[in-house]
């Protein structure tokens, strides 16, 4: 058998330091590495082998694995060196299992897989994972796609986004599809609507550079949200593999109902966090321009057309310099159809709410009306609620290292599949389209530290609904408050 060898582009920056070698150490620890595996940090910065060991910084019994070979990824002339020292590693002629980590900076994702077919190191058995963003728009994307496509086959191409690796995002599945009694209300009949929310209490600290050509809309909507909307709404598959999963991934990405005019105008609310108390405004921050307008903040109704959602509103928001840090899904059932309880001195029962928390305090809450103890029938909202907390002797593992054993064991189950891709970016596309030919369209400013802007509110309003906002000191998926 194949020494297995892992080769990061990109081996001196943030990303590998601060995710990439924690999780293979945890996979190492846990004894989940192939024998004698190999990783081979590739770069431009001048470390040796032993510097390269130290900057990662763990004892001999892991660092003997790793090695450090210096050249410049977005040139042709270093790749024979890298085939040498993979010879030199293995003890093999050709090695052929391979992974290909790049965690470079995305102008370089199309360049690195048209230099390693160059240099005949695209061989059957090795596999590339890409980091995300996988193209900045759809004709990028389908760009980059047509490239990996003349060098890999499908299957060897593992697009990667974190957000699948978590054990939360993945419980989605297992709540929705090994329980039988939720499945039945699971639709249009018994739902109001959805809502998604992914946001942070950080600003964009030192990533001005990136996030300018960024924004929300890419950083996180058209990646993460996105995801979570298919986890929620998408049928079970028959089995479950990676074909059968990514099939219904995309079905509900398909499904998307394309953007109006309309919904461009009254449905997307667009914000940047401005300057409040010590918090810098985004204008402010390094590597942002004086006039930017670059969102920091988006709200989105978005609806999907299919027998199972027509009709139920997806409400998804992702803001930077919010209260909290969380990410959740909140499910709105319908109320009763006939309030008996609701009298003079009794409020309307409150409809029965479903919380999926994400992060941090992962956990499920089930929100339902009981009596009040004492005369009358007031009833007031109680909830039920399961936090992984109550797990303790299970560690949630990492989700870098789930998804790069995955990747060894050539699961790509939880990565994006080409056509995923595609159709989540022609769902965007002409939202970003609509920003770039009307500047002037409208970006709301909102004070670092609140909820964003007040027109987001305007919107779920329509539908007599509102957002639900976390309080600010997270510490059990219980607690909640309203602004
Ligand atoms: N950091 C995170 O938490 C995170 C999370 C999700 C996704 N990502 C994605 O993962 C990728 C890597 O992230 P990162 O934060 O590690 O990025 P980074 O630190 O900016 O870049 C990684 C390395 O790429 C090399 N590099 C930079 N510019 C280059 C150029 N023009 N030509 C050749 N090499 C160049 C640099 O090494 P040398 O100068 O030594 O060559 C640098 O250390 C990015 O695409 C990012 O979007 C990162």
């Amino acid at each position: 058998m194949s020494k297995f060898v892992m080769i990061i582009f990109g081996a001196s920056g943030d990303l590998t330091k601060r995710k990439l070698m924690p999780a293979l150490f945890s996979l190492y620890r846990e004894k989940r590495m192939p024998d004698d595996f190999i990783v081979l940090g590739v770069a431009r910065s001048t470390y040796t082998d032993e510097t390269f060991r130290t900057r990662i910084g763990y004892d001999d019994t892991f660092s003997r694995h790793l090695h450090y070979l210096s050249i410049d990824p977005s040139k042709a002339d270093g790749y024979a060196q890298i085939d040498q020292r993979l010879e030199q590693l293995t003890g093999e002629t050709k090695p052929a299992n391979l992974l290909f980590y790049l965690a470079t900076p995305p102008s370089l994702y199309g360049i690195i897989p048209q230099h390693l077919k160059r240099a005949g190191l695209n061989r059957p058995g090795t596999r590339i994972i890409v980091e995300k963003p996988f193209g900045y728009d759809l004709q990028s994307a389908q760009e980059l796609n047509n490239i990996y496509a003349s060098v890999f086959e499908e299957h060897q191409i593992y697009r990667i986004d974190h957000f699948l690796g978590k054990e939360t995002a993945q419980n989605i599945l297992a709540f929705r599809f090994a329980n039988g009694i939720f499945e039945p209300l699971w639709n249009r009949n018994y739902i109001d609507y959805v809502e998604i929310t992914a946001v942070e209490n950080m600003g964009i600290e030192e990533r001005g550079g990136y996030y300018e050509g960024a924004g929300a809309l890419r950083d996180m909507v058209q990646n993460h949200l996105i995801q979570l909307v298919a986890l929620t709404a998408m049928e079970p598959p028959a089995k479950f593999n990676a074909e059968t999963f990514r099939n219904e991934v995309v079905k509900v990405y398909d499904s998307l109902r394309p953007l109006t005019e309309e919904d461009l105008n009254e449905h997307v609310v667009r914000g940047q966090y401005t300057a409040s108390g010590s918090r810098k405004g985004y204008r402010e921050e390094d590597n942002v321009a004086a006039e930017s307008r670059t969102e920091t903040y988006i709200a989105m109704k978005i609806g999907i057309e299919n027998w199972r959602w027509s009709g139920v509103p997806f409400y998804i928001r992702t803001g930077k310099q919010m209260p909290t840090k969380v990410t959740e899904i909140v499910i709105h059932f319908r109320s009763t159809p006939h309030q008996m309880f609701h009298g003079e001195d009794t409020p309307y029962a409150r409809a029965n709410q479903l919380v999926i928390r994400i992060q941090p305090h992962e956990g499920i809450v089930l929100k339902f009306e009981l009596k009040e103890p004492g005369g009358g029938f007031k009833v007031k909202q109680v909830s039920m609620d399961f936090s992984y907390d109550q797990l303790r002797d299970v560690p949630v593992g990492d989700a870098y290292a789930r998804l790069i054993e995955d990747c060894i064991q050539n699961d790509a189950t939880l990565f994006t599949r080409s056509d995923a891709i595609e159709a989540s970016w022609r769902f965007f596309d002409p939202l970003l389209k609509y920003w770039k030919e009307k500047p002037e369209a409208p970006l709301y400013g909102y004070p670092a530290g609140t909820w964003g802007p007040l027109e987001s509110e305007a919107m779920m309003n329509e539908h007599n609904a509102s957002w639900t906002n976390p309080c600010k000191n997270l510490t059990n998926t219980d607690q909640y408050c309203e602004l």
